[in-house]
């Protein structure tokens, strides 16, 4: 906690270690309430840091010391100085061996950093900045070292786990077993790992391409050991990916996975020994849904792809996060397309972009994907740094095409390999690879906010020539005024009135990449017949806003023409927020609601159409949600919004209630379950039809849902119909539904946090007063990320209405768990407290009445670094 305000590090201020640490050895007595920690350093001078010898400071934060050794002389506490952040000790030579004795507190550590229990089970997280709450360290990425880790533990702890091979285990006198463990990979501190419990384990093996075996392990406790097959098979179909699309291929003997349930983020890296959120390797068809079987495969993958982007490479410093993140999430969405729908894959991961990091770099806490500074580095954990970061490299994909990426990615690889690096060293590796010019690309890096492209359009019948006028803008963010222009790859094609493409180029091509790099620009067409229509921005080509004035008409022709799916899928979503806007403006002018013909007409031809892939269906009839209604809107009246949306969907749903009912029926077949595209493209589209048909509240379509509750073979179906019965059902049965779903999965923690997050998301049943009593249910767990996530996530950011509440209620009692909450877990209270944060977008009296919970907030006393950065910059 601070006691003054805390300190901001600057990108700017970086300099090299004065120290480097070519050994560590690691020596672990574990016990809940005191571990002992030994540790053996052999530190030199860094050649590159200058003359002298400068004084060697170590990190270290919640450690009881005990002894310091220099070259096997014991030091006195007056020969090095003992400060809040760490250690100080002078120094007479330029090599030496530094011993360390210390002492921590795991079974107090609520904070889910540094070495923690979770359960009965000892485990570690150190990225960022959490080897130094387990011992004194330089803890700094560009700091790599050779570790070794021996594991002192009791018999109630029969697996000890550390990165690398295991080099040796035995007995103690007292009865206590070790292993020890060593790592081969120099590696920064943030990714080693300890992992100590009673725990079973599956066991597989993968053959590398150039024929090693690898011994692959997923550890977890007993209960849930039939839960691991699905990440088994995504992490074999990772490591053959990688090596298929990379040629990048694993470098040790063994590589294991272990689940936890305490776990403050979705999975963690360490060399050789991933750690997981429960949530996010553990399934079995009757437990997971279809998404959760998808969120493990791209989170096992992700966590993989590491190895070399941001293990075998990694970052020099905090600010270079990008580095590994943006490029490990390009890497494991290709791999999810790849392996499944490529199209939905990325409608997907757009809409996340667009509803939430949209919001972020127009919010208080917007930063480039390469920030300038920080106070507290967990806070920059954020969509902008692993989502526009990924879209960063995207375009670079994209601006260099498959082979010239690949060329660029070999040779970063390469050239990096064993180091700590930059962004740039990234970029300067793809341009050198290909002989290009990326400076101007660069300002992606370095500059913050969503660019807004406005495009309009000229055609001249007498000459044929079409121009495309497009004008580049980005708004103000905090600290960042003026803008200059980003290099834009726009990928675009034109289409005639038969809706086929129009040749762009000699070679016939129907669609090009134009590339935007200055503020106004015009892109001229020759030959043309007829005035065609355009399609902008096809699959996302970059991650900005394009404004074209289409009329309904030309949205739907998209809808049904356009030869890129992305795309037509994107016309139904401009179609859907222009009826929302008209029905938004509507209400807020007290005129009765009508929602357009036109959208129903077209709705009903697509929920017809038995030739376009369920899965686009399924995506263009889940109507834009309030969130990224929101995120459209100057300023947000949340009533409007809840109002229009609402009634969109109740007029659909009274619209298309046979066309509705015969697709259900026809795609509710049996058969087994498989997490493949297909079929999850099948149960979603009938599960959005049930959804639908229960929006009317008819007792037809709640007898469907029931019998679906009744009889589901999967989790998807029974968790689509719980749903619908909690959202829809009147009091007594959703009640009973409730009940019995609690009866059947309590003794199943992922099944659990569904069945908390459904009720805290449901406008309906999640109402302050539920909220509460969920919380003091006793699935529910204030020091379980998972189940915070669950209840108060949910309410605050998937329960619009009831967290828009006009009389400020949700606001408040968001502001209360932050206080409650970042007393255990700092890193969890500064994501509580973003739906908050921004309220100069809220219209009318929310934005007065959000601003006092945050402020209450603030003068609530003693705050963590992590709230106070993300409060005090929104208070601004
Ligand atoms: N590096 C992890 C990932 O994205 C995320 C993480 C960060 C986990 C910090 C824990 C703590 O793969
Ligand atoms: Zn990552």
């Amino acid at each position: 906690m601070q006691d003054t305000q805390p300190n901001t590090t600057y990108l700017k201020d970086y300099r090299v270690p004065d120290y480097l640490v070519d050994n560590t050895d690691l020596h672990f007595e574990l016990e809940a309430k005191v571990t002992q920690v030994r540790t053996r350093l052999k530190i030199r001078r860094n050649p590159k840091a200058g003359d002298g010898l400068p004084p060697l400071f170590l990190d270290g934060v919640d450690l009881q010391l005990f002894s310091v050794t220099l070259d096997g002389i014991a030091l006195s506490s007056t020969d090095y100085q003992e400060l809040p952040q760490g250690l100080s000790i002078p120094v007479e030579k330029p090599e030496f061996v530094l011993e360390i004795h210390n002492s921590i507190n795991p079974e107090e550590n609520t904070s889910l950093e540094g070495l923690y229990l979770s359960n009965k089970m000892y485990c570690t997280q150190c990225e960022a900045e959490g080897f130094r709450k387990i011992t004194f360290y330089p803890d700094r990425p560009d700091v790599m070292s050779k570790f070794t880790t021996t594991i002192v533990a009791s018999k109630d702890h029969p697996v000890l786990l550390s990165n690398g091979n295991e080099i040796g285990r035995g007995h103690c006198e007292d009865g206590r077993q070790f292993v020890t463990w060593e790592d081969p990979f120099p590696k920064p501190a943030y990714l080693f790992a300890l992992v100590a419990g009673n725990l079973e384990h599956v066991e597989d093996v993968f053959t590398t391409a150039r024929g090693r075996k690898v011994k692959l392990q997923i550890f977890t406790e007993a209960k849930n050991i039939g839960k691991c097959d699905h990440a088994m098979r995504s992490l074999k179909n990772a490591m053959r990916w990688d090596e298929e699309v990379y040629g990048r291929e694993y470098d040790l003997d063994i590589f294991m996975v272990v689940a936890v349930d305490h776990f403050n983020m979705g999975a963690m890296e360490n060399k050789g020994l991933n750690i997981f959120n429960s949530a996010c390797v553990l399934a079995s068809p009757e437990t997971a849904t279809d998404s959760a079987f998808q969120r493990i495969e791209s989170i096992v993958g992700h966590e993989y792809f590491h190895n070399w982007s941001g293990n075998r490479v990694t970052c020099r410093d905090w600010f270079q996060l990008s580095l590994k993140e943006g490029f490990t999430v390009f890497r494991d969405a290709e791999f999810s397309a790849d392996l499944n729908s490529r199209a939905v894959k990325r409608i997907e991961d757009v809409t996340l972009l667009r509803t939430n990091q949209f919001a972020e770099d127009a919010g208080p806490m917007a930063h480039p994907i390469r920030p300038d500074s920080y106070m507290e580095i967990s806070n920059f954990y954020t969509l902008t740094v692993y989502e526009k970061g990924a879209e960063v490299v995207r375009m670079i994909h994209t601006l260099l095409g498959a082979d010239g990426f690949r060329k660029g990615s070999d040779l970063y690889f390469e050239r990096h390999d064993g180091c700590a690096v930059t962004c740039e060293d990234f970029v300067r590796a793809m341009e050198d690879a290909n002989q290009v010019d990326l400076t101007q690309f660069r300002r992606w890096y370095s500059q913050a906010g969503t660019p807004v492209l406005d495009v309009t359009d000229q055609f001249d019948e007498s000459t044929g020539v079409y121009r495309l006028i497009v004008r580049q803008s980005c708004p103000v963010t905090p600290e960042q005024k003026d803008k200059l222009p980003f290099h834009i790859p726009f990928a675009m094609g034109l289409l005639d009135s038969t809706g086929s493409g129009i040749a762009l180029d000699k070679a016939g091509s129907t669609q090009l990449v134009l590339e935007i790099t200055e503020s106004e620009q015009v892109f001229e067409f020759n030959g043309l017949r007829e005035r065609p229509l355009p399609s902008l921005l096809r699959g996302f080509s970059a991650p900005v806003k394009v404004r074209y004035d289409y009329s309904l008409e030309q949205l739907l022709f998209l809808m049904s023409h356009d030869s890129d799916t992305f795309n037509r899928w994107d016309a139904s979503q401009r179609f859907a927020f222009k009826a929302m806007n008209q029905l938004q403006s509507a209400y807020q002018e007290g005129l009765s609601l009508e929602l357009s013909p036109e959208l129903i007409v077209a709705y009903r031809n697509i929920l017809l159409n038995k030739e376009l892939d369920p899965a686009l269906v399924a995506e263009i009839m889940l109507l834009p949600s309030e969130h990224s209604i929101a995120e459209e809107s100057v300023s947000i009246d949340a009533e409007a919004i809840v109002a229009a949306r609402t009634f969109a969907r109740k007029s659909l749903s009274c619209a298309l209630i046979d066309e509705l009912k015969e697709r259900y029926a026809e795609l509710d077949i049996e058969r087994p379950y498989s997490p493949n595209a297909k079929d999850i493209a099948e149960r979603r589209l009938k599960n959005i039809c049930l959804e639908y048909l229960c929006v009317t509240e008819s007792a037809d379509a709640l007898d469907l849902a029931q019998c679906q509750f009744d009889s589901a073979g999967n989790m998807t179906d029974s968790a689509a119909a719980l749903s619908a019965l909690i959202n829809y059902g009147n009091d007594q049965y959703a009640e009973q539904a409730i009940h019995q779903f609690y009866d059947r999965w309590k003794e199943d923690t992922q099944v659990t946090e569904l069945w908390l997050a459904q009720q805290a998301c449901s406008a309906k049943r999640g109402t302050l007063n539920n909220i509460k009593a969920l919380m003091q249910h006793p699935a529910f767990e204030l020091k379980n990320p998972n189940k915070v996530r669950a209840v108060i996530g949910g309410f605050a950011n998937r329960n619009f209405q009831q967290f828009h509440k006009n009389d400020g209620s949700g606001f408040e009692f968001v502001a209360d768990q932050v206080i409650a909450l970042d007393k255990l877990n700092p890193q969890v209270a500064s994501r509580v407290v973003i739906p908050i944060t921004r309220w100069k977008k809220y219209s009318g009296e929310l934005a007065g009445k959000m601003k006092a919970a945050l402020l209450r907030v603030s003068n609530s006393g003693e705050l963590s670094k992590d709230v106070y950065e993300v409060v005090s910059k929104s208070l601004v």
